[in-house]
């Protein structure tokens, strides 16, 4: 009973001890940070402690230096570095590091994030990709809890489309008729119409028909000609002979 009584004095004194430790430690004002066991006031976001307070004076905080921030009231004796927007992670910047804000990343094109951070992505990974003939929808690009999710949202290309899966957007069809072209293959869903160049082949068979054609018009206009010629001859002949053979008869 004794030693049970002892145990739970020295409990309660242990307890008393460190409430009384926590409450010196906690002993400051919201605004305050406790050195030494002395309250000062905390510098500004923005700034850190340059010297701290004494009996007679108030706090000396000055900025913070170049690619350092503090984003919080702080007795910090010097500020943050500034996060890099690290490119081996696929991130790029999105907001520049202020003295009282870190840098804000995001994920570079392609990339969406994984890992979040006060804000900011700490980490990227490619868009998985869709199926040929689909395009990507919509991608999930913040993450708070959980690690499995479906990044990507795929949706069909719609009718005169096309995609290889790897697009925001399904393009549309190209139009030969438009390009001079002449069209070889129907575009489908994952690829598009082929075109090509067939005018060139038509020029040169529609020359060669119409030189051909007015040779052989000429051919025959030059026959005829001739033919007519010909008869007419012949008929001033007979006509002249049977005159010349009168003549000679008579
Ligand atoms: C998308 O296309 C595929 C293949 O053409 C088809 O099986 C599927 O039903 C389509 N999905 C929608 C939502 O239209």
């Amino acid at each position: 009973m004794d030693m049970l009584l002892l145990r739970t004095n020295i409990l309660t004194v242990a307890i008393t001890i460190a409430a009384n430790l926590g409450l010196c430690f906690c002993g400051c004002a919201r605004a305050e940070y406790d050195i030494d066991g002395e309250c000062c006031p905390m510098c500004a976001p923005g700034n850190h402690v340059y010297w701290h307070c004494t009996v007679d004076t108030s706090t000396t905080c000055v900025p913070c230096p170049a690619s350092t921030y503090t984003d919080e009231p702080n007795g910090l004796l010097s500020c943050f570095p500034c996060t890099v927007c690290d490119a081996v992670h696929q991130l790029k910047v999105q907001k520049a590091c202020t003295r009282s804000a870190d840098t804000i990343c995001e994920p570079q094109e392609g990339f969406h994030c994984v890992k979040l951070n006060k804000g900011s992505c700490t980490l990227a990974v490619e868009h998985s990709e869709c199926k040929p003939g689909q395009y990507i929808k919509q991608t999930v690009s913040l993450l708070f809890t959980g690690t499995s999710f479906s990044d990507t949202v795929c949706a069909n290309c719609t009718y005169g489309t096309y995609s290889d899966g790897s697009l925001m957007a399904c393009l549309p069809h190209s139009k030969c008729e438009t390009m001079g072209l002449t069209e070889v293959n129907a575009g489908t869903a994952s690829s598009d119409t082929k075109c090509e160049k067939v005018i060139l082949v038509g020029v040169i068979v529609g020359v060669t028909t119409a030189v051909f054609v007015a040779v052989v018009v000429a051919f025959m206009v030059a026959y005829n000609i001739y033919k007519n010629r010909k008869a007419r001859g012949s008929n001033e002949s007979v006509c002249y002979r049977p005159q010349q053979a009168t003549d000679e008869d008579s």
